[in-house]
């Protein structure tokens, strides 16, 4: 009898990590003890999670990174062989994989995704990205396609019958054709493991809250989160409930007074102009030149998303009032994951506990 996974298992506000794959997590920092990523410094972040009860690692997916000085996220690993290593040592937390849906043929995904959920006892998940970055997708000689969201779902289709069908399948479609193809093992879970998207634009949200079984979004304040989630509702074919999970970077310290200093530094003073400039301007197509100016601290604190700073106490706070808009979910980043990821498990998770917000 395998558990249910602890990304969907519909127990408590749901909190993992997220890029502790990557080169600086999703930091821009240049401080010293800035994440490095090396393999063993992914296997500790993972463990103490794991031990802390946290439901999930997130990795991201990304093939070059933000350049500048530290060349921020071009060392980052790749994400179902991290995902597959993880598993095999982690007892409970649910293990995601990230995909960019050109660059992997569905039958390889398949068989890929069946191997993690097995070597994870059915706690492996897979967050389905279509790509923003035309650099990125260059590497491969691949134009970023307009239609990447019909695309994800003639993909998912292939998976999903790969899994269930009981016999070779033939499949001839716009974006796929398979002759005969079989792909077993199927995965632990069934029908498929839970799969998650980050769309903002209206075609990929469809695509989310249609197929997908959770999604991530980034929020401005709490009023803009709630709004968020009850746009998802509404829009959400009937029926189906995809909750909504956000995503922050975090400065936990024991005063606030040290989290704001500490913040600071990792935000304005010592990070790399050049990666952030690099990765904003990337972004630009999702972000107003107003706002460009507003999120350059977010961007280099974590590539856009939130801010939680302070006490243990003030960012339980901030968590209680993020699932008091209805989002059930997020996945963290930290300066270096190691170090900070006990003192927030120990500190904040047992005030959360206390709140009713988790088991
Ligand atoms: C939590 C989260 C995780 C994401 N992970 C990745 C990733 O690993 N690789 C990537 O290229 N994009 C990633 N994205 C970007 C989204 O998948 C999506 O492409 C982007 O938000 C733009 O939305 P659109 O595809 O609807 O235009 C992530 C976004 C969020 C909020």
């Amino acid at each position: 009898m395998i558990k249910p996974n602890p990304l969907i298992d519909g127990t408590g506000f749901k909190i993992g990590t997220f890029a502790s794959n990557a080169d600086g997590g999703l930091s821009l920092a240049t401080v010293p003890e800035r994440w490095q990523a090396r393999w063993d410094d992914c296997l500790t972040a993972a463990r103490i999670a794991d031990r802390a009860g946290l439901d999930f690692l997130l990795p991201i997916a990304r093939w070059r990174g933000f350049g500048g000085e530290i060349r921020a996220r071009e060392w980052s690993f790749e994400t179902f062989t991290w995902a597959a290593a993880l598993a095999a040592v982690t007892k409970r937390i649910g293990v995601l994989m990230t995909v960019h849906v050109p660059v992997l043929h569905p039958l390889y995904v398949a068989k890929a995704l069946a191997t993690v959920d097995h070597v994870a006892h059915g706690r492996a998940g897979l967050n389905i990205v279509c790509g923003w970055n035309p650099e990125e997708f260059a590497m491969f000689g691949i134009a970023l396609d307009a239609d990447g969201y019909a695309m994800a779902e003639e993909w998912l289709d292939v998976i999903e019958r790969l899994y269930t069908a009981s016999g070779p399948i033939d499949h001839h479609g716009r974006f796929y054709t398979l002759n005969g193809a079989v792909s077993r093992p199927a995965s632990v879970q069934a029908p498929r493991p839970p799969v998650i998207n980050a769309a903002f634009s209206a075609r990929g949200r469809q695509f989310a809250l249609s197929r997908c079984d959770r999604l991530f979004t980034v929020y401005i304040d709490a009023a803009d989160l709630a709004r968020q989630v009850r746009e998802a509702e509404t829009v959400a074919a009937a029926g189906r409930s995809v909750g909504l999970f956000t995503t922050a970077h975090v400065v936990c310290r024991g005063s606030a007074a040290e989290a704001e200093d500490y913040y600071r530094r990792v935000t304005v003073e010592q990070i790399d102009e050049i990666a952030v400039d690099n990765h904003m301007r990337d972004k630009a197509r999702h972000t107003s030149a107003d706002e460009y100016q507003r999120y350059r601290q977010r961007f280099a604190g974590g590539a856009g998303t939130a801010p939680l700073v302070g006490t243990p106490a003030q960012i339980a706070d901030q968590l209680i009032a993020i699932a008091a808009t209805g989002c059930r979910g997020i996945a963290l980043s930290f300066v270096n994951y190691a170090y900070e990821l006990p003192h927030f498990c120990d500190r904040v998770l047992p005030l959360l506990e206390r709140a009713g917000l988790r088991p």
